[in-house]
């Protein structure tokens, strides 16, 4: 490897250097002094997030949409105001557009149990690209396996891209649905939704995008996109863990069963009768929703919008030009992909003859927090002939520095028990 000399050139002034302060994970006993760069896995939460659950808790703590006194009232106004939130925040025509779940995961598979079941039969196939996570795999495979239909996977370059007139060559009488990443978990790839959506939809075909690597780091405008279906997850965009979105268009919505079915979805119930589902949102919101947790989305896309998206566009931009850069520097690393070409947050590389686990466990002695393995995408890596790789994902915390760290640390990194006795292994 090259030493260590290089100086970073990169201008990161898109936000001001006092972000981090925001965030008291940063002050406390794990924080202090540590490169956090796996906010792809999930992000730090700034004290705004925090008081705004706080302040739910203290004040208005009660069930939503089932009481009649004022309390639950107030409580329903602030799980409305914050699915308003959400919709401003991504473009929807309409808060009824915006379905709360726990996550990603949960928005996928309930899609995959409703909309899949209705419009997929056997013989049928199902789209998806090479690049996908497993909750954006999985849920549509298991759907293809129960249907008898098939589950095609557009395949990526070798940069681990997918085009779009691959998935427009892909797209046929047979497709009854498609579901994509907007930006890849593993190597930051942006797809072209775009124009993916636009080309589904001349086929008839309806579109899910897995957007929880995108909403972090791009204005996302649903509208814009003309997207039928986008999910993403509050945790891995400074919000709490257990609580996600799915947006859908109004109509598509309105023709859909409800996932689950308990309290809260039912205009009225007797045994004799058919029972009659409420329509909108809370159709899909079986049981009592994650309200505290809709509340601190609800500040953390404020405090995103505080920043400016464009801002923070920047900033993880050109920490992903300067990692691209910085770590080119060094022998024996080679970065997988081209993650600089639009930046989207995220960079992976290999260090060729290191486990990516020797790679990992090397910059946590360093207290650099960053993900390694297959990053719950073995098949995309399968696809890519990689092992696994080491992952850099950047939030609006990060500095130049941190990765100027990275870079000093991955030029000394030696191999280690991985790469000697379990060179193949990989499990996360
Ligand atoms: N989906 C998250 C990641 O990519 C957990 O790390």
């Amino acid at each position: 490897m090259t030493g260590t000399t290089w100086q970073g050139d990169v201008d990161q002034r898109a936000l001001p250097g006092t972000v981090r302060d925001d965030f008291p994970f940063f002050r406390g006993a794990e924080g202090v002094g540590l490169a956090y760069l796996d906010n792809a896995a999930t992000t730090q939460k700034p004290a705004a997030v925090l008081a705004a659950i706080t302040d739910y808790y203290a004040t208005a703590n009660s069930n939503v949409g089932r009481g009649y006194y004022r309390l639950s009232m107030a409580s329903t106004d602030r799980f409305e105001a914050a699915r308003g939130t959400v919709a401003r925040a991504i473009g929807a025509a309409h808060p009824d557009e915006v379905l709360f779940t726990s996550g990603t995961t949960h928005a996928v598979n309930l899609l995959a149990a409703t909309l899949g079941r209705r419009l997929v039969g056997p013989g049928d196939r199902v789209l998806v690209t090479g690049m996908e996570h497993n909750s954006n795999l999985l849920p549509w495979r298991r759907l293809c396996e129960e249907a008898g239909a098939e589950l095609v996977a557009v395949p990526v370059d070798a940069d681990g891209a997918v085009r779009a007139d691959a998935f427009a060559d892909a797209l046929g009488p047979r497709v009854r649905l498609a579901a994509m990443a907007h930006v890849s978990n593993v190597l930051g790839t942006v797809n072209p939704v775009r124009e993916m959506i636009a080309e589904a939809h001349r086929h008839g075909v309806p579109v899910v995008i897995d957007g929880a690597q995108a909403v972090p780091h791009r204005p996302v405008d649903v509208r814009a996109l003309d997207a039928d279906f986008y999910c993403f997850s509050a945790h891995k965009v400074y919000g709490p863990m257990g609580v996600g979105v799915l947006y859908g268009r109004r109509d598509l919505l309105a023709d859909l069963p409800p996932y689950q079915v308990g309290g809260g979805t039912v205009k009225g119930v007797s045994l004799a009768e058919p029972v009659r589902y409420l329509a909108g949102p809370p159709r899909f919101e079986a049981g009592t929703p994650d309200v505290a947790g809709a509340v601190g989305l609800a500040a953390a896309l404020d405090y995103l919008d505080g920043l400016g998206r464009d801002a923070v566009r920047a900033h993880d931009a050109a920490l992903v030009r300067h990692a691209v850069t910085a770590l080119g520097q060094l022998d024996r690393v080679r970065i997988v992909g081209d993650p600089a070409r639009d930046p989207s947050g995220i960079v992976s590389f290999v260090v060729e003859g290191i486990h990516p686990y020797d790679v990992g466990g090397h910059l946590d002695r360093h207290r650099i927090a960053a993900r390694c393995g297959v990053h719950c995408a073995s098949v995309f890596l399968d696809g890519l002939g990689l092992l696994g790789t080491v992952r850099l994902s950047f939030g609006v915390y990060n500095t130049v520095a941190d990765v100027d760290r990275v870079r000093e640390a991955v030029a000394g990194v030696e191999p280690g028990f991985w790469t000697a006795e379990h060179p193949t292994t990989r499990f996360l």
